[in-house]
C-alpha cells in the first residue's frame, strides 16, 4: 500500500506545482487585508490562506491544487465540497462553517469560509497540557451536528482530529470534500478500487467499499472521542506508521479497550467502544442518539 500511495504522490507531482508559489505570491501581495499563507494547516493536497476582514472578523481560503481543474475526479472532489457546504447551508446546520464564496484564483479553484479562529482537534491534542476537560463540554454538541447531516442524510466520510476545529464556543466539522448522501451509501463517481477516507478514522465498511451510512460516522466520531480520552488513536499504538498494520487492526477490530490505557468511566468506555464496532448495526445508530448517549455519560 506504502509503494502504491507513494507512486500516486509522485505521479500527483509531476503533473502539478505543489509549491502553489504564484499563487503564495499573489495573494500575499493583494495590498490591505493580504491573504497569509498558513502552512501549519495544509491537508494532503489544498493550501490554506487565513486574513482578517476590516470590521474584525477573519476569513480563510482553501485552494486546491491545479489538478482539481483538469482532472475529473479531482474536479469532482471541489465541487462535492461546495455543494456539501451550500447543503449545510441550505439545511442552517449548526458546527459547519458557513460557506461564502467559490471560484478560480491563478488557474485554481477556491473555496471560503469564515475563519474560526482556534488549533484543530488534531494539533490541540498535540499539545502537551491537552486535557479532555477542554473539550468535554462541546462532545454532545459536535455529536448533534454531525447528526444534524445524518438527518438530511448526508454522511461526512472523513471526521478525524484534523477536520474539527476547536473554536472559542465549540467545535466545527470542517473539510466536506468525501460528504455523499447516505442514501445510496455507495460512491459512484470513484472507482471501485480506490479507499477514499482517513485510514485509522474510518470505518471497516468504509476500508472495505461497502455502502456507508451514519454509522460510518459514528465509528468515525469513536475514534476521535478514543483519542481525546487516551491521547493516541484506537489503532495506533506507538508512533510507527504502517498503513497497512493500521486498516488489518481495524478490521479485526483489534484495539484495547479505553478503560485499559486512560482513566475514564464504565460508562464512557462502554459508549466509546461501542461506536466502535466492527459490525455497523451494534453501534449508536446516528450522531443525534451518540449526542444523546454522551449528555447522560458525561
Ligand atoms: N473554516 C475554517 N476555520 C478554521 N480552520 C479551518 C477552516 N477550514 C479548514 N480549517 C483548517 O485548515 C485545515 C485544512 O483544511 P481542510 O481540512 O478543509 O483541507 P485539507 O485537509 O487540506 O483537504 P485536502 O485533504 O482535500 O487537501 C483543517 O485541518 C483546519 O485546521
Ligand atoms: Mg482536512
Amino acid at each position: 500500500m506504502r509503494n502504491f500511495l507513494t507512486g500516486l504522490w509522485e505521479a500527483a507531482r509531476k503533473e502539478d506545482d505543489y509549491s502553489f508559489a504564484d499563487v503564495k505570491s499573489f495573494l500575499e501581495d493583494f495590498g490591505p487585508n493580504s491573504w497569509v499563507y498558513r502552512p501549519e494547516l495544509r491537508g494532503a493536497n489544498s493550501r490554506i490562506f487565513t486574513r482578517e476582514k476590516e470590521y474584525g472578523d477573519s476569513e480563510l481560503m482553501k485552494v486546491f491544487p491545479k489538478v482539481a481543474i483538469t482532472k475529473p475526479i479531482k474536479r469532482e472532489v471541489f465541487r462535492r465540497e461546495v455543494v456539501a457546504y451550500m447543503k449545510c447551508q441550505e439545511y442552517s446546520l449548526s458546527g459547519f462553517p458557513i460557506y461564502t464564496l467559490e471560484g478560480t484564483v491563478m488557474g485554481r479553484f477556491f473555496l471560503v469560509l469564515p475563519y474560526i479562529e482556534g488549533d484543530n482537534l488534531e494539533q490541540a491534542l498535540w499539545k502537551e497540557d491537552f486535557s479532555p476537560k477542554d473539550v468535554e463540554e462541546y462532545l454532545p454538541k459536535l455529536a448533534r451536528d454531525v447528526g444534524g447531516a445524518h438527518l438530511v442524510e448526508l454522511v461526512h466520510r472523513d471526521l478525524k482530529p484534523a477536520n474539527i476545529v476547536v473554536g472559542s464556543d465549540g467545535l466545527y466539522i470542517v473539510d466536506l470534500g468525501l460528504m455523499i448522501s447516505s442514501v445510496r451509501g455507495r460512491d459512484s463517481f470513484f472507482t471501485r478500487n480506490l479507499l477514499v477516507g482517513t485510514p485509522s478514522n474510518m470505518a471497516p465498511e468504509q476500508i472495505k467499499r461497502e455502502p456507508v451510512s451514519p454509522r460510518s460516522d459514528v465509528y468515525s466520531l469513536g475514534t476521535v472521542l478514543y483519542h481525546i480520552y487516551a491521547g493516541r488513536n484506537p489503532f495506533r499504538e506507538n508512533s510507527t506508521f504502517d498503513p497497512r498494520k493500521i486498516l488489518r487492526r481495524q478490521l479485526y477490530g483489534k484495539m484495547e479497550p479505553l478503560a485499559d490505557v486512560c482513566d475514564v468511566s464504565v460508562e464512557m468506555n462502554d459508549l466509546v467502544m461501542k461506536c466502535l464496532e466492527i459490525e455497523p448495526s451494534k453501534r449508536p445508530a446516528d450522531g443525534l442518539t451518540l449526542s444523546r448517549a454522551l449528555e447522560e455519560v458525561l
